[in-house]
């Protein structure tokens, strides 16, 4: 049997690192892309060179040219550059979208039946653009967004009731940024909804610390944005793809009618295999969780109407 190939286009922190947990679990062989020369080819010799001691028998490449890249099961897009002092958010989505859609182009005409997991931010946005470059139907064109916004939801809830990240189960829904909804009357310890476990003061404390997770390590860090976690989260959506788990997973995803959304990259819980999206998982909202969703939607689609034409 082929290996699966698993190609990571940016060799930044999330990329490298994604390429790092994809190789030492014997997952896929890994190529490792980069605009920056020498970048990825030092990082991919770096993990190959791990090898050895890790006892994996992965291939790792990496380079600059896309012709390495050709017969990808999945294509992982994590370049782009961060937000800089003094640049606006349109500005961000012009500069990301240029290059996500070239790369994205490069890559799904030399890989025509891989399934893009789209990672680089504004991410709900940059999903789109990914589609249109592929022009790949949207089964096979997905964004990491909700499995980290929901681990990060169950690391708050876990430690907040001294309890395994293991036993507690985390639901988000919406945009990947400070408008996501976290649905706490679906988030469980134990099957228990913590909405039974806690005072309605200490969920919504963790619903807005979730909410802000990403802006919390910013904070911290000072310069450059999570890389773990985003690694971690991005792992799991590969995996439930290339051994066909059928996980059900929050993936950002393009919706047609569900959820009340046509038209629109929203996060929502989805069924993952081999084929890439193979189901939306969908669900009925409270009054109040649909107030909190719509206004998720809308922010995602006032960024959707920034993308330059
Ligand atoms: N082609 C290939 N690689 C590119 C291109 C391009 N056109 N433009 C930029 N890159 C590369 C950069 O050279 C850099 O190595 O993308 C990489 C991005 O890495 P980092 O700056 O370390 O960013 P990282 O922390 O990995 O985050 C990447 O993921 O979570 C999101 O918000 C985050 O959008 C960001 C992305």
């Amino acid at each position: 049997m082929a290996r699966n190939k698993v190609t990571v286009i940016g060799a930044g922190n999330v990329g490298a690192t994604t390429a790092q947990r994809i190789a030492e679990a014997g997952l896929a062989d890994v190529v490792l892309v980069d605009i920056v020369e020498g970048l990825p080819q030092g990082k991919g010799l770096d993990l190959a060179e791990a090898a050895p001691v890790v006892g994996h028998d992965a291939a790792i490449l990496g380079t600059n040219d896309y012709a390495d890249t050709a017969g990808s099961d999945i294509i992982v897009v994590t370049s782009g550059i961060p937000r800089k002092p003094g640049m606006s958010r349109d500005d961000l989505i012009a500069t990301n979208a240029g290059i996500v859609g070239g790369v994205v182009k490069s890559a799904a005409a030399v890989s025509p039946d891989a399934i893009i997991i789209v990672v680089t931010n504004p991410l709900d946005v940059m999903c789109h653009v990914a589609m249109q470059a592929s022009g790949f139907p949207r089964e096979r064109v997905l964004g990491m967004a909700g499995v980290l916004d929901s681990a990060r939801f169950r690391t708050f809830i876990a430690r907040e009731l001294g309890v395994s990240v293991v036993d507690v189960h985390a639901f988000v829904l919406g945009g990947h940024g400070d408008t996501m909804v976290p649905l706490s009357r679906y988030s469980t310890v134990a099957g228990v909804p913590i909405t039974e476990l806690l005072p309605p003061d200490r969920v919504k404390a963790l619903e807005d610390r979730t909410a802000n997770g990403g802006a919390e390590i910013v904070g911290l860090l000072k310069t450059g944005s999570a890389f773990y976690a985003p690694a971690a989260s991005t792992f799991e959506m590969v995996d439930a793809i290339l051994r066909d788990r059928k996980r059900v997973l929050p993936c950002a995803t393009y919706l047609t009618g569900e959820f009340g959304v046509d038209g629109l990259y929203v996060g929502v819980p989805v069924v993952l295999g081999r084929g890439g999206l193979e189901r939306v998982f969908e669900i009925e909202l409270t009054a109040e969780e649909r107030v909190a969703f719509d206004k998720s939607v809308n922010a995602v689609r006032e960024l959707v109407a920034a993308l330059p034409a």
